[in-house]
């Protein structure tokens, strides 16, 4: 990683809905911003090590400019603790997992993606199970928390 370059990790269950959904939005608004950031997700779960993304996901997110190509479903490692600046989860299960892995000296990394949006909700929710009306509204509580990232980013550039 070269220094000075901020990095952001991510995380979800499978790493194959919201996690990637999510580096495909901040990829693309960070981009747009001109931000140089090195971003990346994973997943506490491996169920689905070397997947495409979730063609649900990518169907919703396709529609809104968002490019999924390349990436691939992993899980959370050792080394993403000390390699990222920012680690954060969709929901709560994702941050208790997230933190107890994660060594003490980098815990102040992990935060959920939504605590940097004004949005009402903490939580970006699982929309494995349901329809597309979930996908979509995952991928705008994505946007709501990206924006709000992208926000602190250059505040705290600034
Ligand atoms: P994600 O969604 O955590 O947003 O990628 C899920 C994907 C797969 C499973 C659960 C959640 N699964 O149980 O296989």
């Amino acid at each position: 990683m070269t220094v000075n370059t901020t990095s952001v990790l991510f995380v979800c269950l499978g790493n194959i809905c919201r996690s990637p959904s999510a580096e495909a939005v901040f990829k693309k608004k960070s981009a747009d911003d001109g931000l140089t950031i090195e971003i990346d997700s994973a997943g506490t779960a491996g169920y689905h090590n070397g997947a495409a993304p979730d063609k649900r996901s990518q169907a919703v997110g396709l529609e809104k400019g968002y490019s999924f190509k390349g990436l691939k479903c992993r899980k959370v490692v050792e080394q993403d603790f000390e390699k990222f600046d920012y680690i954060l989860g969709m929901d709560n299960d994702n941050v208790a997992n997230l933190l107890k892995a994660c060594p003490e000296e980098f815990k102040h990394k992990v935060s959920l993606l939504l605590s940097f949006s004004q949005s009402e909700e903490q939580q970006v929710p699982d929309p494995y199970y349901g329809g597309r009306r979930g996908f979509e509204y995952v991928l705008n509580l994505i946007e709501e928390g990206v924006d709000g990232l992208i926000k602190h980013l250059k505040s705290s550039r600034s």
